[in-house]
């Protein structure tokens, strides 16, 4: 234990079968990178360079942000040298208990872009369990009856290793009269059984000492004691005899408490109390009740496949007399789909850009289902139309990736509901939804509300007056949706602009900046333009026409004939005996307005005698 430290642990790096059937996400797929380590190595060890087995380089690091997506935190990812790091305990019995092979299956996770890659640490079994028995020592009692040959089930020894580390052998100390025979179970585990080489003599000894030894096959072997205490008993008495000297049986899990799993069966050929015989478990079974006098065995409690798969129980049949026999029996337990699979979300992308190109990895979905094979086996699918879909990625996992356009305007947020349904019968599923909200783009320019804008500003207005308003929209969102307005051209030039005219940023109001003199200048025309605040800046131009009218500030003015200072002009030239109709004069006025303002129509308003 312990002495792997530095120990580097061997990587395999292996292209997977999608490359080539889905060409478009070949840098998301199918890497997959396996390491070997030792259980037991200390925290901190390095099991390989993750980064560099998936070809990042050293300055790509700090971008790439690469880490560990699992459940327990047992590897974390060293940010300086990408180096795999164990970070917590890796103890194989406990982890994998007495499963041949043990692996901890993850995902390493790489942003900008994201990416998933299975990372795959198989635990290596070492020997750190030493063969152990539950008592230090055991009785057994044989009648100087029992023939040669005959056989007694001895108490196993646990070792929680696998393979060659676990239980291989068991050693009895040398007697004539007792040899060891080992047999193996239905699960490959070996069991010792005592057998009689000789009659026994109760008068000559009735009490024998024998050390069992049980041994590991590891590299030095571990091993484990317990002493035999055998007593002989008188020849009087037959002990029990079982029919079977192991039972074995297959019970589906979830039947209910109190159901009978078999029936074991003694026999004892002596007569009155002494053939009287009474069941009991050798170690207490709680999971199991045993009728002491039937024999009959029943469940006591709700069995679970998950939990324990197989129990192993040594049964005792004890005669009036005191003598014992001990069969074995093996309950299977069978898997039932009672478990519904398990969906989650993992390293769901932070932001989702509209413009993201179809393809692209958003999060990683993770099955779990505690059943056995079919029961376990689950597929997965996406609910709904939308422009999203799921990728197998590992065994258990799946890429939650784009398909399609996104266009946040449109649809802002879309519920994500994932089903995973496994293959048992009646199969069982289980859903999860998640939001997935749309990040804005600066993908949309501001849009004028008319195409081009007229106004008509009577002259002489007063300076600072609004004289327009020009709006327009953007539908992205915050910034990229701030409009600003600005006047980017004329036709005034080469007069000066400001001078003129003025927008506000904010409003779109159009300000004049001085009285206009329809005299003057009659039209003008702007270009104003609405920016937005994204990054880059989108822009709409739009054309306002401006258009003068005259007001009447002007007054006719008499040009002719000449006014006194009175205002008056004398004629006195008319003669005495003119005709009706002589003509005295022509007034000649003229006014500098136009249109109608400069329509001028004469009047004599009084007419008086000298
Ligand atoms: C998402 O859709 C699922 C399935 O239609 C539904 O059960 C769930 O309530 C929805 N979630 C939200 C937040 O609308
Ligand atoms: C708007 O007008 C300015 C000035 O004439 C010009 O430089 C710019 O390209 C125009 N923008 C668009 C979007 O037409």
């Amino acid at each position: 234990m312990g002495s792997c430290a530095g120990e580097r642990g061997r990587a395999e790096r292996r292209p997977g079968l999608f490359l080539f059937l889905l060409p478009l996400f070949c840098p998301a797929l199918g890497e997959q990178i396996r390491y070997r380590i030792p259980e037991e190595m200390p925290t901190g060890s390095v099991v390989g360079n993750l980064a560099k087995d998936l070809g990042f380089s050293v300055q790509e690091l700090p971008t790439r942000k690469l880490r560990v997506s699992s459940e327990k935190p047992y590897f974390t990812v060293s940010a300086e040298s990408g180096d795999l790091l164990v970070s917590s305990r890796l103890d194989r019995e406990e982890i994998c208990g007495k499963n041949p092979t043990c692996a901890l299956e993850f995902e390493a996770v790489a942003e900008n872009p994201l990416n998933f890659y299975h990372v795959h640490v198989e635990i290596e079994d070492i020997n750190d369990h030493t063969p152990k028995f539950t008592q230090n020592s055991f009785e057994l009692q044989i009648s100087e009856s029992a023939q040669p040959g005959t056989r007694f089930i001895l108490e196993v020894a646990e070792d929680a290793d696998i393979g060659l580390n676990s239980l291989q052998k068991y050693k009895l100390s040398l007697n004539p009269s007792f040899s060891l025979i080992i047999k193996e179970k239905q699960d490959g585990s070996k069991y010792p059984e005592l057998a009689l080489e000789k009659t026994l003599d109760r008068e000559q000894q009735s009490y024998h000492r024998l050390v069992l030894t049980a041994l590991d096959g590891g590299d030095p072997p571990l091993s484990g004691t317990t002493e035999l205490r055998i007593q002989v008993t008188d020849a009087n008495d037959n002990p029990p005899v079982f029919n079977q000297d192991v039972y074995r049986v297959s019970l589906p899990e979830n039947v209910p408490p109190g159901t009978t799993v078999l029936q074991v069966s003694a026999t004892d050929q002596d007569e009155g109390v002494n053939s009287e015989i009474t069941y009991s478990f050798y170690r207490t079974g709680q999971i199991f009740g045993l009728n002491s006098k039937s024999g009959e065995i029943t469940t006591q409690k709700k069995l679970d496949f998950e939990e324990i798969k197989e129990y192993s129980m040594v049964v005792e049949a004890r005669d009036g007399g005191g003598l014992v026999a001990q069969c074995t029996v093996e309950v299977n337990i069978q898997d039932e789909n009672d478990n519904s699979p398990e969906v989650t979300f993992h390293s769901l992308l932070e932001m989702i850009l509209e413009n993201a190109v179809p393809g692209t990895l958003i999060a990683l979905i993770k099955i779990y289902d505690r059943d056995s094979e079919e029961n376990g086996e689950v597929n997965c699918r996406l609910e709904g139309e939308i422009p999203f879909k799921i990728i197998s990625s590992s065994k258990n996992s799946y890429k939650l990736v784009t398909d399609g356009t996104l266009d946040r305007e449109q649809t802002p947020e879309y519920n994500v509901t994932i089903t995973a349904i496994d293959r048992g019968k009646p199969p069982l599923s289980s859903s999860i939804s998640v939001i997935l909200h749309i990040s804005d783009v600066n993908d949309n320019a501001p849009v004028f509300h008319q195409a081009s804008y007229l106004v008509s500003v009577a002259e002489n207005n007063p300076p600072g007056a609004s004289i327009a308003q020009v709006s327009a929209s953007d539908p992205d969102l915050g910034l990229n949706g701030q409009v600003f307005y600005s006047i980017v051209a004329s036709d005034l030039e080469p007069l000066a602009l400001a001078s003129y005219v003025s927008v506000s940023a904010q409003s779109g109001v159009v300000f004049a900046q001085r009285a206009f003199d329809y005299e003057l200048l009659r039209a003008f025309e702007l270009t104003l333009q609405a920016r937005d605040h994204g990054s880059p800046a989108l822009s709409t131009n739009v054309s306002l026409r401006v258009l003068v009218s005259d007001r009447n500030d002007n007054a006719p003015w008499v040009l002719y004939p000449a006014l006194g200072p009175d205002g008056s002009a004398l004629f006195d030239m008319v003669p005495r005996a003119a005709e009706p109709g002589y003509m005295v004069t022509k007034v000649v006025a003229v006014d500098a307005d136009s249109g109608h303002n400069a329509w001028l129509s004469y009047h004599v308003l009084q007419a008086s005698e000298p």
